[in-house]
C-alpha cells in the first residue's frame, strides 16, 4: 500500500492551464474522492496519477519514489473507468485476467489471481459468462476484478457507477466500501454523487477550476465549509445563501439581518466582518423549519413543494423576492401559494466574508 502525494501538480494543455497547482496528501489505505463541477479537472488529475497524462510541472509520489516520469504500468496503479473498457469476445474469467495475459503471467498463477478477485466480487459463478450476459453491475464488477488482480497499491476509479441505475448503483457502492475495507489499499475516487462522496470517503477534495477549494473529512467539509464554493456544492438540497448586513459584532457573535430576515446573531470563528457591510448567511435547508408567524424570522409564500416521502422540499420565496430552500421532515402537506413563517437553529447557522457568485449558486 502506498501514500500518494502531490507537490505543486500542473497541467497545462497547450497555453490553457487547466490543473493550477494542485497540493494534496493522500494517506496510505485511504479513500480519497474528488468532487467538482464539470470540466474543473478532476479526470485530468486522475490520468496525471495513474501516469496517462504527462505532468506539466510538480512531483508525483507514489509510496516514497517521484513517479513523474514513470510509465503507467511501473507505478502500481490500477485505474477503472465509467466505460467498463471490458472486451465483448471474451469470458469474464478472461476479462478479469487480461492484465495478466499481457504481463505473461504463468497460467497457474493468473488462474488463482482470477479466481481470488472472483470470490471477493462475488462473481465465480459468472467466470464462464461472456460481457454480453451480464448486468451493468456485474459488467463493472469485472472490470474491478480487473484492477484487483494486479495487486496495486493505489486503486483509481473515474466516476466506475454513473452508467448504473439508482438501486444498482447503491449495491456496488457498498460493495466498493466493502472492498476497500477488505483490500486496505489506497483509493482514489471520482465522483458526481453526492452520497458516494460523503459514505466512502475518508477525505473528500473539493475541485473548481483546477484548484483544491478545500479537503478534508466529509463531516469537516460539510459542518465547517471554508468558502461559499464548498458550502454550496456539498449537501443536497443545496445551502440557502442570503446577502444581510452586519449590523452588529461582539466578539465572535454577528448580528446581521436584511430585507426579509429578522436580526439573527451568529456565532463565527476564523472570519473577520465589518460593521455596515455585507456579508451572506448560509443556511441548510434541513435546518429550516415552519414557525408561527410571530416566531418565525422570516415570511414567504410557498412556490413548489415536492413530498419525497422521507421529506418534503419547499420552495419558498420571501418577502424581498429571494428564494429559500427547506427540507420537512416526513411528507407534509403544503398548499402552493400558502403563506408560511420560518426559523431556524442560528448554531446551524453559516456566516461567510464573502457575497455569492453565480458559480456558488446551487448544483
Ligand atoms: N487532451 C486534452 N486537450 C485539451 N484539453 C483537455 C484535454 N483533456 C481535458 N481537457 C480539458 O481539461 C479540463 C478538465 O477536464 P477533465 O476531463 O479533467 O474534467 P472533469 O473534472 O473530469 O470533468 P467531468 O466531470 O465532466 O468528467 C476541461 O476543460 C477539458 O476540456
Ligand atoms: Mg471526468
Amino acid at each position: 500500500m502506498a501514500d500518494v502525494v502531490l507537490k505543486n501538480i500542473r497541467k497545462s494543455f497547450g497555453s490553457v492551464d487547466i490543473i493550477k497547482g494542485v497540493d494534496l496528501e493522500i494517506n496510505d489505505g485511504e479513500f480519497t474522492v474528488f468532487v467538482g463541477p464539470s470540466g474543473c479537472g478532476k479526470s485530468t488529475l486522475l490520468r496525471m496519477i495513474a501516469g496517462l497524462e504527462d505532468i506539466s510541472s510538480g512531483d508525483m509520489i507514489i509510496g516514497d519514489k517521484v513517479v513523474n516520469a514513470l510509465p503507467p504500468k511501473d507505478r502500481s496503479v490500477a485505474m477503472v473507468f465509467q466505460s467498463y473498457a471490458i472486451f465483448p469476445h471474451m469470458t469474464v474469467r478472461e476479462n478479469i485476467g487480461f492484465g495478466l495475459t499481457i504481463a505473461k503471467t504463468p497460467k497457474a498463477e493468473k488462474d488463482l489471481k482470477v479466481q481470488e478477485a472472483a470470490r471477493i466480487l462475488q462473481m465465480e459463478h459468472l467466470l464462464d459468462r461472456r460481457p454480453s450476459q451480464l448486468s451493468g453491475g456485474q459488467r463493472q464488477r469485472v472490470a474491478i476484478g480487473r484492477a484487483i488482480t494486479r495487486k496495486p497499491e493505489v486503486f483509481l476509479f473515474d466516476e466506475p457507477l454513473s452508467n448504473l441505475d439508482a438501486a444498482l448503483r447503491m449495491d456496488m457502492r457498498m460493495e466498493i466500501g466493502k472492498l476497500h475495507h477488505q483490500l486496505g489499499a489506497t483509493m482514489i475516487y471520482v465522483t458526481h454523487d453526492q452520497v458516494e462522496a460523503m459514505t466512502l470517503a475518508d477525505k473528500i477534495v473539493v475541485l473548481k477550476d483546477g484548484e483544491v477549494m478545500q479537503a478534508g473529512a466529509p463531516m469537516d467539509l460539510y459542518h465547517h465549509p471554508k468558502n461559499l464554493f464548498v458550502a454550496g456544492f456539498l449537501g443536497a438540497p443545496s445551502m440557502n445563501f442570503a446577502v444581510v448586513n452586519v449590523e452588529k459584532i461582539e466578539g465572535d457573535q454577528i448580528t446581521v439581518k436584511n430585507d426579509a430576515i429578522a436580526e439573527t446573531t451568529v456565532h463565527v470563528q476564523g472570519r473577520s466582518f465589518t460593521v455596515g457591510t455585507k456579508a451572506t448567511l448560509g443556511l441548510r435547508p434541513q435546518y429550516l423549519s415552519i414557525a408561527d408567524e410571530r416566531d418565525s424570522c422570516m415570511m414567504g409564500t410557498i412556490v413548489l413543494t415536492e413530498r419525497l416521502g422521507s421529506e418534503t422540499i419547499l420552495n419558498i420565496k420571501l418577502s424581498d423576492g429571494s428564494t429559500m430552500i427547506a427540507a420537512i421532515a416526513d411528507d407534509q402537506i403544503f398548499k402552493i401559494g400558502q403563506s408560511v413563517g420560518l426559523t431556524f437553529d442560528a448554531d446551524r447557522a453559516h456566516l461567510f466574508d464573502e457575497l455569492p457568485s453565480a458559480s456558488d449558486a446551487a448544483h
